[in-house]
């Protein structure tokens, strides 16, 4: 393996660590603990350990954590209760609905209820639209996580053709709209299941983001030499996490690669608890 290894343990654990220190500060001075309410339905056992991972984490770093577990029946008015009560609630900070939803709920009219100002997701069409506008209020953990990576390794994407692979609204769209933001300065091409000659694309990248939820579609002869990837990907196959990215082969090829597990997953637990802190300054 030639490429440096983006070491997103490494990375979030100095996030965290901010966020652990200007929490004790702000509840030092206020009186308030930043409070997360994560809302889980069903039992989508990777949903569960992701959220199981993000209410550790909130409380390690002096978070309050509340999860709201709901069955795999509960309806959409009982849902959308929920949030209308999370949002009329003083003492939670920031609202969390972990995606996806099971198949019979619409997640469309869920995010739209939360409250903008507790969206700590960004998923609020007012946060997409004040994100893309280059004025954000928050943004998703993510994408942002990326970004984060991106400038602690002294990657500089000014002019540079980065290629996302995927269109969700979670990565792919805002992933494209902060890399070709003022200051980040990238050329954008969006990639998705519909795009024509896919490798040819993904060989023009100077800096690949895939995150299309297929184990290794991205396969080390799409890599341009010298290219910076990084793989949102989280795939489990045979009981082994893979990404979207064939790591080993692209590793030969690119200059910096983000491993599958321990790189972009905590960083975007650790931009949740930047939020979350956010949300709670924003809110005395
Ligand atoms: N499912 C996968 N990623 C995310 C995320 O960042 N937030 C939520 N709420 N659900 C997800």
């Amino acid at each position: 393996m030639s490429a440096k290894l983006i070491d997103g343990k490494l990375i979030s654990a100095a996030v965290r660590k901010q966020v652990t220190e200007e929490t004790s500060a702000f509840t030092a001075e206020t009186g308030v603990t930043p409070h997360l309410a994560a809302v889980l339905v069903g039992d989508d056992p990777a949903s569960q350990v992701y959220v199981r991972n993000k209410e550790r984490a909130c409380r390690k770093c002096g978070l309050k954590s509340t999860l709201y577990r709901l069955s795999d029946k509960t309806t959409q008015q009982q849902l959308m209760d929920l949030v209308a009560e999370l949002n009329a609630d003083e003492s939670v900070h920031g609202i969390l609905v972990q995606l996806p939803l099971p198949d019979h709920l619409d997640s469309t009219p869920v995010l739209d209820s939360i409250r903008p100002d507790k969206d700590v997701d960004g998923f609020h069409p007012e946060n997409v639209g004040l994100m893309l506008q280059g004025r954000p209020r928050f943004l998703p953990c993510t994408p942002h996580g990326v970004m984060k990576m991106l400038a602690h390794e002294n990657i500089d994407t000014t002019g540079k053709h980065a290629v996302v692979i995927g269109r969700s609204d979670i990565v792919g769209k805002p992933m494209a709209g902060l890399l070709v933001q003022k200051g980040s300065d990238a050329t954008v091409t969006i990639c998705h299941s519909r795009t024509t000659d896919i490798a040819a694309v993904i060989r023009q990248a100077d800096i690949v983001v895939a995150a299309v939820g297929i184990p290794e579609f991205v396969t080390g002869d799409m890599i341009k030499p010298d290219a910076v990837v990084i793989d949102v990907g989280i795939n489990r196959v045979n009981d082994r996490l893979v990404g979207d990215v064939e790591f080993s082969a692209a590793a030969e090829k690119a200059s910096a690669i983000t491993p599958v597990p321990g790189g972009v997953g905590p960083m975007t637990i650790a931009m949740l608890l930047g939020n979350t802190l956010k949300a709670a300054k924003q809110s005395v």
